[in-house]
């Protein structure tokens, strides 16, 4: 058994590899993307059934409700029976979740981690059942228990949101001084470090020169950090630096949340404290719906849009080439059915413990400029009868 296995895993390789498929591919193909039909060899519980675990963070978040649906979508489609599971953003809730895959006789786990350093004995218990763990989205950390990571380039999350505060202030023929504030993400959660990252690196030129002025003096990653994302929180912080700061007469030029949820917090502070009648340049991540009003209204100028299903499509593409016994890199995935790019790193995503080999997909950025051509004519979001906007997919 194990040799017909071994022989159907070469020449599987074999068949890949001649197919020459590579994982950049332009906009040439037509039509949605789909997992390929892969058949299934490994499975670790030997009992004909392709168990995959999608164990997601919480379901507060708007995007992580579409990703488990997504991702179960697309299993599904591959006759995986899939066990899908929101922790509630409890570390504890998460792990039990796992566990209970585990003891499910799970082949595949798919986690976005609430905390990614918080998982790994219980991901060292996973590796030991011989179980693949695929990383999505968020990169768990201290472990040699992670196979894959699949993502968006995080770092450039950030660099377009802080190009859009370039853009949007005229920063490079400014002949005078903008006051900017930070709004970070959850400092438990990796993603956040790449997005302060990417914006800060491109930002701290004008810092440095004095064309913006941060009046709060708050510019780490940790003072600028809003646990768990929360919207409240991210309120409640520019809430106080509005008061202790801007006085009446003092400007608040922009403010550089790292996603959608902080900057609801953020606008919510600014109608709330903040009395100079100038529009503040507001960025966010995510196109999460409260937030697609707030850019039509005015009220945000831009968010970072990740398209979550192609996020999916990667991530069961790269879990049934796992499962079917090969070693899945760029050079051996098919992704003849991507009508997406999607780099291949093996460099810079260091959970640790080494250097993660990763997926990474492209984010875009949405203004009013061409949100519907971008977020309605491609289908995710609609309008019903009475004007209200819905997640298509
Ligand atoms: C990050 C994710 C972002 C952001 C945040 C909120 O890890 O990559 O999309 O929205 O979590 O869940």
């Amino acid at each position: 058994m194990m040799k017909t296995k071994r022989l159907f895993a070469i020449s599987l390789l074999f068949f890949l590899i001649i197919a020459g498929c590579s994982s950049k591919k332009t906009n040439t193909d037509v039509g949605r993307n789909d997992t390929q039909k892969v058949k299934i060899e490994d499975t670790h519980s030997d009992d004909g059934r392709t168990v995959v675990g999608i164990s997601m963070p919480d379901m507060l978040l708007e995007r992580w409700n579409r990703d488990g649906l997504f991702l179960k979508e697309q299993f599904e489609k591959n006759d995986c029976e899939v066990i899908l599971r929101y922790a509630n953003n409890l570390i504890d809730t998460q792990v039990n979740d796992l566990r209970d895959m585990i003891n499910s006789g799970a082949d595949l786990l798919v986690i976005t981690a609430v905390d990614g350093a918080a998982l790994s004995d219980i991901l060292d218990e996973a590796a030991e059942a011989n179980i693949k763990i695929i990383a999505y989205d968020r990169l768990l950390m201290d472990t040699e228990a992670v196979d894959y990571y699949v993502s968006f380039d995080n770092y450039q999350v950030g660099v377009l949101q802080a190009n859009y505060v370039i853009d949007a202030l005229a920063l490079d023929s400014a002949e005078k001084t903008f006051n900017i504030e930070f709004v970070s993400g959850d400092p438990v959660d990796n993603n956040a470090r790449f997005f302060y990252g990417g914006a800060m690196d491109t930002l701290k030129p004008y810092i440095d020169s004095g064309t913006l002025n941060v009046m709060s003096n708050q510019t780490g990653f940790y003072e600028t950090s809003t646990a768990q994302w929360s919207t409240d929180l991210a309120q409640q912080r520019l809430q106080i630096i509005l008061n202790s700061y801007y006085p009446s007469g003092t400007i608040l030029d922009a403010v550089l949340c790292a996603n959608d949820s902080t900057a609801l917090g953020a606008a919510r502070a600014l109608e709330a404290d903040y009395s100079e009648k100038n529009p503040v340049v507001l960025t966010g991540q995510d196109g999460d719906i409260a937030n697609i009003y707030n850019i039509f209204d005015g009220v945000q100028s831009m968010t970072v849009f990740k398209a979550m299903d192609n996020e999916s499509v990667v991530t069961a593409d790269l879990g049934l080439a796992i499962l079917s016994g090969s070693k899945p890199d760029a050079d051996l995935i098919d992704t003849s059915n991507w009508d997406f790019s999607c780099d291949y790193n093996t460099t810079d995503y260091d959970n640790g413990v080494r250097v993660v080999s990763s997926y990474l997909l492209q984010p875009i950025t949405i203004t009013l400029d061409n949100i519907e051509e971008e977020l309605f004519d491609t289908g995710y979001y609609s309008r019903n009868s009475a004007g209200l906007i819905y997640a298509v997919k």
